[in-house]
């Protein structure tokens, strides 16, 4: 494809980096929307949120870790998806409610009653709400826009792992089965090991 950019030399109005993009058919303002929404719903609908739904699984330690993990991981993606949004000439609202209004999933608010059941689902559909966000930037940016799209396959990867998790997690509180995520819970806290391309588990 040939480079047709626009760009001369010195300005500072223009980016290469965008317009290469733009060449290749991505709609670069609809980008900066879907990214603003889906770091509104890493930071707001379930980082802030999770905070309050972890408090309330006392009793659950492991309930309690997993969710940690999953919290820290939405942390993760906030801070990894944001700098792409100035980079590509966006920005986010000078206003946290406005931000928070704008996210792309519902806010994953306590339950009442605030049982394991209620929270492990609400986790449950709060993940595949990213999941769906994701891979919509997955499909926007696939061929077009490696940067976006390395980005947003990493953070889906994780997504897709925090489902399993609660779904585990809900099978057996709800309904006493075993149904097996695949994986265990990270050696560390929010360890994101494809946010933070960091190892996968202890030891390796
Ligand atoms: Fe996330
Ligand atoms: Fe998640």
């Amino acid at each position: 494809m040939p480079t047709t950019d626009n760009v001369k030399a010195g300005d500072i109005t223009k980016r290469v980096g965008v317009e290469v993009i733009r060449a290749r058919g991505v709609d670069v303002d609809k980008l900066i929307k879907m990214l603003v929404a889906n770091a509104a719903a890493e930071f707001a609908s379930t980082y802030y949120y999770y905070t309050i739904l972890r408090m309330h699984l006392a009793g659950h330690e492991d309930y309690k870790e997993i969710c940690e993990d999953a919290r820290l991981e939405d942390r993760a993606h906030f801070e990894l998806i944001t700098p792409r949004i100035y980079e590509l000439g966006g920005e986010l609202p000078n206003d946290l409610k406005a931000f928070h209004d704008m996210a792309g999933c519902r806010a994953a608010k306590l339950p009442d009653p605030p049982t394991a059941v209620n929270i492990l689902t609400l986790l449950l559909e709060s993940e595949r709400c990213a999941i769906r966000s994701w891979i919509e930037i997955c499909d926007m940016t696939i061929g077009k826009d490696p940067r976006t799209y390395d980005m947003a396959s990493r953070i889906l990867n994780e997504e897709i792992e925090h489902e399993a998790w609660f779904i585990e997690l809900l099978a057996f509180e709800r309904d006493g089965k075993s149904v097996p995520s695949g994986h265990f819970r990270r050696g560390e806290p929010g360890h994101a090991p494809y946010s933070k391309n960091a190892p996968f588990y202890i030891g390796s």
